[in-house]
Formats: structure tokens, C-alpha cells, sequence
């Protein structure tokens, strides 16, 4: 299967779908990295790996063409993350992901701006646009992620999430907070997701039924 991370802007993509890919991993799933982002931090975040992190490949795969690419990559019973560049500037190779995605990971930021760029692009439509290329013809599956939550703040990210909700998005019930350790995330830095909020996130997953051994 596939996830991709995706936003209209900067929130969080590649810090998360790093973490996830660790998560899934230490969890017993095989697992394989994409990065679909021109950027290629992913990739060199991979590439600069100390001693047992990322015991995973990843590949760079920023093409418009990753819908024809990417699925014989993937080994059946594989889970794959790909981490995508902002769609507001890369809005070609993110239809190509959605084309061929089977769980849209939306990176929000929890501030009232992400959720506005959210619905100026607006995502949703954008989202849509994929439905007739797609094999099964349905959208794909699409959950909110908050992230970057201030840690201690109830009540900005609860109106976020309700906001969130009244406009018809699924939003996962963990959150990621903005914490030291997820923003010094880096080429060269080790990942241990074991016990990490992207650990209650697989959990999360596993019992929505997103995920599956
Ligand atoms: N949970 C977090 N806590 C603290 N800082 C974070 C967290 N997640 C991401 N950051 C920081 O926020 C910034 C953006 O994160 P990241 O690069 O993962 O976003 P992105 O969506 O991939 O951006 P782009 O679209 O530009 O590739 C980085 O400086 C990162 O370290
Ligand atoms: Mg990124």
C-alpha cells in the first residue's frame, strides 16, 4: 500500500513522513520511502543515516509520472510513505501520488493560517481532481494529521479540529506536538519512533483499519 503525506504549504511532510516510516518499521511492517519532493530532503535525510536508522530504502521519485513509476517498486505486503513537495507549487507530481495513493495523509499545522491555505486552494477540490484517473475511482481515503500542536494548547487546536470536522475532513485523534525532538530532525540525526506520538499514530491506524499487517 501507499501513503502519501501531503499539504498546500510547509507544515511538516517530510519531519512526519520520516517518523512514520520508523514507526511502521519498529512496529514490524516492511516498509519503503518515497521522496516526490523536488527538495529531496527525505532523500538526503536517508542518505546521511547514522548507524541504525533508517534501515529502510527510500527512493527519489519527483516525477509526474510516479502514478506509472512507483507501484511495481512497491513489494506486495509493503506499506510506502512518500513524502511530496507543497502542493501549492508542485501541484502536477502531487495528482500523480493521489492517482495511485491508498491513504492521504493531510499535514496541518495547528494554526488558523494552515487552515485557510487549506481552503484556499482549496485541498478538497484539489483532492477530487484524481477521482477519474484513479483505477477504483474513488477518492482516496484522507485523514488530517494536526502537527506542530503547541504542547499545553487545548482549546486553539480543539476549534481547529471542529473547524476541520464542519468542512467534512477526517481528522486523526493524535496529534503531533511541537517539540524539540521532531524539529531537530535531520540528516545525520538517529530516529527511535518506539513510544513516540508517530507510534500512537500506527496504533491509531491499525484500529481505524488503514493499515493492516
Ligand atoms: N512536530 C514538530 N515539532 C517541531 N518542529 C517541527 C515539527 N514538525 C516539523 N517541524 C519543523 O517545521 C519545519 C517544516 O517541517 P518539514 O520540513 O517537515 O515540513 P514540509 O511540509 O516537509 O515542508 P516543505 O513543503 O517545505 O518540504 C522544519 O523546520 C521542521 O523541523
Ligand atoms: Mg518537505
Amino acid at each position: 500500500m501507499l501513503i502519501a503525506t501531503i499539504s498546500p504549504r510547509s507544515t511538516g511532510k517530510t519531519t512526519i513522513t520520516s517518523w512514520l516510516l520508523h514507526a511502521l518499521h519498529e512496529r514490524g511492517y516492511p516498509v519503503k520511502g518515497f521522496d516526490a519532493d523536488e527538495s529531496e530532503q527525505l532523500f538526503r535525510w536517508w542518505e546521511a543515516r547514522p548507524e541504525g536508522s533508517y534501515p529502510f530504502e527510500v527512493e527519489k521519485e519527483a516525477s509526474t509520472r510516479f502514478h506509472e513509476r512507483v507501484p511495481p517498486k512497491i513489494p506486495v505486503g509493503t506499506v510506502a510513505a512518500v513524502d511530496c513537495g507543497h502542493l501549492e507549487n508542485h501541484s502536477g507530481i502531487g495528482w500523480s501520488v493521489l492517482r495511485v495513493a491508498d491513504l492521504a495523509i493531510v499535514a496541518c499545522a495547528a494554526t488558523n493560517s494552515d487552515v485557510e491555505r487549506m481552503d484556499e486552494m482549496p485541498l478538497d477540490f484539489y483532492i477530487d481532481q484524481v477521482i477519474k484517473k484513479r483505477d477504483d475511482k474513488k477518492r482516496p481515503e484522507t485523514w488530517v494529521l494536526l502537527c506542530r500542536v503547541q504542547p499545553g494548547s487545548t482549546i486553539a487546536p480543539r476549534g481547529i479540529r471542529n473547524t476541520l470536522a464542519e468542512d467534512g475532513w477526517n481528522v486523526f485523534t493524535t496529534e503531533i506536538p511541537a517539540i524539540q525532538k521532531y524539529a531537530s530532525t535531520g540528516e545525520g540525526v538517529p530516529i527511535r519512533a518506539s513510544g513516540s506520538h508517530f507510534d500512537e499514530l500506527v496504533t491509531e491506524m491499525e484500529q481505524r483499519g488503514l493499515i493492516k499487517k
